[in-house]
């Protein structure tokens, strides 16, 4: 820390104080008094310096940097910060999922990758990861997803007979679980790895012309990762690996960044694809839908602030602004409902009113009131919509920006429409036989038995060991034996 002129303390309302040493006692020996209201206004906000942590995603770090828009998608999307030359200043939160704010870095699972986009539109949020694929294609899983993921309810133990009990009890996990057991499970550095939107997306154009979309974040820096070795040493000797890396990167002068890139389909060629699009188990070939080169994100500034900036930024995949909006990807649709109500819950009603979280443009809503409300209108702004004095009203020209498509009538609860290649293991075949090399496979069958010998059980074991011969047979039956030559 640097040193800073001196100025004299006051407590919260300002008022001067005369000691941060000595309570209030009558007496030298005798008990603390009551009216001691400055100790007592210590160590109860003390005691509420914590909000909860994310359910989720609870260890993180971030920075502020910003896009440019280097292409030109105009023909594709009327979103005014893709726009040619368009620069947007930008926040990210990068975090690990299933361990608490003290756990590791270095902890194998996919990293969050959540961006913020301040545009004059107000805040697109885009929520992803470093993986382009899920373990669930439906939200009604997601609890219990995580609960696996988690920690035993008795012991409060991380259990892996419970993690591969559910994943194999759910083979649509299988290509995402085949990512997070190859070298890209523990990236080197939050700078060495690329981010993904993973969802379907869509744009419209001026024209009003719509197109499915999937966003890639290109590191700039190389894909790096770390050995499974080199990760468990780091948990122990630097937890705060990548925290710290970013961090004391952008405080050298060392600028990560990445290469915003887009597929983008056809919205009349969805139904006729080999996979079914809005399935986030899957991701579309870049032979059918090559990468298109959109921009150059750049982080170029450290928070100030851990707690106000970072740990009470607010993200959700309910914010995106006009020419993007949702698609019939069942796991967007329960997250663009999930994250707002995590927030109100987790900082508050307004959490929308933190510097980290308010948009840079103008904010006419008609919300009102609540816990730490301290933003309000004119005193002549109507509170309700419609109104006769010039309240704010809304604009019909951005209806539908929020994504159009059709529906086919029925309430229902089913799977996804059945595309020709679709099916659980067969995108996590293609990945192993043809674009892992033969060091990768090698080293994620150690990973998986490595994995698994720490703690499944039968009957889970059998069913591993089949999850895998229906990834790869030849890769199964090594996994195979891995475990039953670590169990002698
Ligand atoms: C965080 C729910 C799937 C990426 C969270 C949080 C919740 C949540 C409640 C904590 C938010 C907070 O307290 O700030 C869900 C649900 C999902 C889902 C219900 C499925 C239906 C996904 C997927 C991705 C993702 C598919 C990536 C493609 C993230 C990220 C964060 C997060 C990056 C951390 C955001 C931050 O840094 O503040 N999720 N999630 N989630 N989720 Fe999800």
């Amino acid at each position: 820390m640097t040193s800073i002129q001196p100025r004299p303390t006051t407590n919260d309302f300002g008022i001067p104080v005369n000691s941060d040493n000595e309570s209030l006692t009558a007496g030298t020996q005798g008990p603390i008094l009551l009216h001691d209201h400055y100790l007592i206004e210590k160590l109860a906000h003390f005691n509420r310096e914590r909000v909860p942590e994310r359910v989720v995603h609870a260890k993180g770090g971030g920075a502020f940097g910003e896009l440019v828009i280097t292409g030109d998608v105009s023909k594709y999307t009327k979103a005014k910060f893709l726009q040619p030359g368009k620069k947007t200043e930008s926040l990210v939160r990068f975090s690990t999922v299933a361990g608490e704010q003290g756990s590791p870095d270095t902890w194998r699972d996919p990293r969050g990758f959540a961006m913020k986009f301040y545009t004059e539109d107000g805040n697109y949020d885009l929520v992803g990861n470093n993986t382009p694929v899920f373990f669930i294609k439906d939200p009604i899983k997601f609890p219990d997803f995580i609960h696996s993921q988690k920690r035993l309810p008795g012991s409060g133990l991380r259990d892996h007979n419970m993690q591969w009990d559910f994943w194999t009890l759910r083979p649509e996990s299988a290509h995402q679980v085949t990512w997070l057991m190859g070298d890209r499970g523990i990236p080197k550095t939050w700078r060495h790895m690329d981010g993904f939107g993973s969802h379907t997306y869509q744009w419209v154009n001026e024209a009003g012309e719509r197109f499915w979309v999937k966003y890639h974040f290109k590191t700039d820096q190389g894909i790096e990762f770390l050995t499974q070795a080199e990760a468990d040493e780091l948990a122990g000797s630097d937890p705060d690996h990548h925290r710290a890396d970013l961090y004391n990167a952008i405080e050298r002068g060392e600028f990560p960044s990445w290469t915003l890139k887009v597929q983008i389909m056809p919205v009349a060629e969805a139904e006729g694809y080999r996979f079914n699009p809005f399935d986030l188990t899957k991701v579309w070939s870049q032979k059918d839908y090559p990468l298109i080169e959109v921009g150059k994100w750049t982080l170029d500034r450290n928070p100030e602030n851990f707690f106000a900036q970072i740990e009470q930024a607010s993200f959700e995949p309910s914010n995106v602004v006009p020419g993007i909006g949702f698609s019939p990807d069942k796991m967007l649709l329960g997250r663009v409902f999930s994250y707002a109500d995590a927030h109100r819950y987790r900082i508050g009603a307004n959490y929308s009113e933190l510097p980290v979280n308010r948009p840079k443009n103008e904010v006419n809503s008609y919300s009102k009131d609540g816990a730490m409300r301290y933003s309000f209108d004119a005193p002549s702004t109507p509170v309700y919509a419609p109104n006769s004095f010039g309240g704010p009203h809304a604009d019909p020209t951005v209806a539908g920006d929020e994504g159009i498509w059709g529906f086919d009538g029925e309430a229902v609860r089913a799977g996804y429409i059945e595309h020709p290649e679709d099916g659980d293991f067969t995108q996590a075949g293609t990945l192993v036989r043809e674009v892992l090399d033969d060091g990768e496979r090698e080293r994620l069958v150690g990973n998986v038995v490595g994995h698994v010998l720490a703690g499944v059980k039968e009957p889970v074991l059998s069913r591993v060991f089949d999850y895998w011969k229906s990834v790869d047979a030849e890769l199964g039956k090594k996994i195979e034996e891995g475990v039953r030559a670590g169990q002698k």
